[in-house]
């Protein structure tokens, strides 16, 4: 049996220059490649898998190949964006987990590839860690919370309600026991015929319609767990009921029923929240994942300030689903402090945040 060598490049942290560095995003079905300069975004590529449409979701096979496909291309487009050089990065941040198996591959063996090929440092970097500290990245259009602070992360793969004490030191306080908010979002707008990712289809339609026209029951479970399975039996088991008196129903009443679905689904997100702000005393929320673009879920935020005095912080659109930018200020703040990444380090498809599990 012979071993390969793997180098763990430590950079010099003595000097006060400028901080290059390329991270690359490819945990499930958008191919990412971003350069920083310090906590500001120079470039933040994003090349989304338009091949699961027709499935009604992801595909992990295709994904991995389509990633295969669009990484050479993507990371080029990013240091061309940002016109930086290879020579001039400082090091490679990339998404270790959670997420798709062969998609993470792909966006790992390729960072472990160019570190070694530069001579540059790597740092791994988990996804969901990335969405909550996506609001450090330096961006007049976005402020920044200060520590400690609620985080909500809501993505098609995750719902978690995580108390943030630093960069690195994250404790999760409760998460979805099955589907995520956004499966939610895609599994019921898959049910009114409605292409993949529903999400933002049913936040479109959603603004043209009466929120109280029906109502759903909310799940009922202990603490700040979430479970969005039962919501979407009861939308199934609704619209067949619906359908059989009226076979146009979705359609004369598609606005009222998505703008229903949605305040639903706030509703219950804005009420778990008002249980974490009682629990742990924090009234600093931050949201993140790409459930965090609907414009339902950002109003009622920004409501929650006058209403219960929060302050509640939004990222900006491009950062709120997956994308490298979010992964490459973790980076740097690991790069700042001295964690470093060894090239035999493998990706994980569950990986806890705040911990090495
Ligand atoms: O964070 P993300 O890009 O990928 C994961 O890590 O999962 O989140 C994707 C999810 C999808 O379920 C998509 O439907 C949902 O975010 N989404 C939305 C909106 N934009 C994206 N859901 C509701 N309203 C939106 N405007
Ligand atoms: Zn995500």
């Amino acid at each position: 049996m012979f071993y390969l060598c793997t180098p763990i490049f430590i950079p010099n942290l003595l000097n006060n220059e400028n901080k290059f560095i390329l991270a690359i995003e490819s945990s499930c079905d958008d191919t990412s490649a971003a350069v920083l300069q310090n906590k500001k975004v120079l470039s933040n590529i994003v090349a989304t898998q338009k091949i699961h449409e027709e499935y009604g979701g992801v595909v992990p096979e295709l994904a991995s190949r389509a990633h295969q496909q669009n990484i050479v291309p993507v990371v080029h487009q990013a240091l061309l964006k940002a016109n930086i050089d290879k020579k001039q990065l400082s090091a490679i941040a990339f998404t270790r987990g959670p997420g798709l198996m062969g998609s993470l591959l792909v966006g790992t063996s390729f960072a472990k590839s160019l570190s070694l090929g530069l001579g540059i440092p790597l740092i791994e970097v988990n996804h969901m860690q990335a969405h909550i500290l996506a609001h450090f990245i330096e961006d007049d259009s976005q402020k920044t919370p200060e520590f400690p602070f609620l985080g909500m992360t809501i993505s098609g793969g995750h719902t978690q309600i995580v108390l943030v004490k630093n960069y690195f030191d994250m404790e999760i306080l409760g998460e979805s026991l099955d589907d995520a908010v956004g499966e939610a979002f895609d599994k019921s707008a898959k049910i009114l015929g409605l292409p993949y990712p529903g999400g933002p289809l049913i936040d479109k339609n959603a603004r043209l319609g009466n929120p109280k026209a029906y109502a759903f029951t909310k799940p009922r479970v202990d603490g700040l767990n979430f479970s969005f399975s039962g919501l979407k039996t009861a939308i199934l088991y609704f619209i067949q009921r619906e359908t059989k008196k009226n076979p146009d129903f979705i359609t004369e009443n598609l606005n009222d029923i998505c703008a229903s679905i949605q305040h639903t689904i706030i509703e219950i997100l804005m009420n778990k929240l008002k249980q974490a702000v009682k629990q742990t005393g924090v009234k600093r929320i931050a949201i993140g994942g790409g459930v965090s673009a609907n414009s339902g879920i950002r109003e009622a935020l920004n409501n929650a300030e006058t209403r219960y005095g929060w302050q509640t912080y939004i990222p900006k659109f491009e950062y709120c689903t997956d994308n490298a930018a979010m992964i490459g200020i973790v980076g740097y703040f690991k790069y700042l402090n001295n964690t470093f990444t060894e090239q035999s380090i493998t990706a994980k498809a569950r990986y806890i945040i705040g911990s090495n599990k």
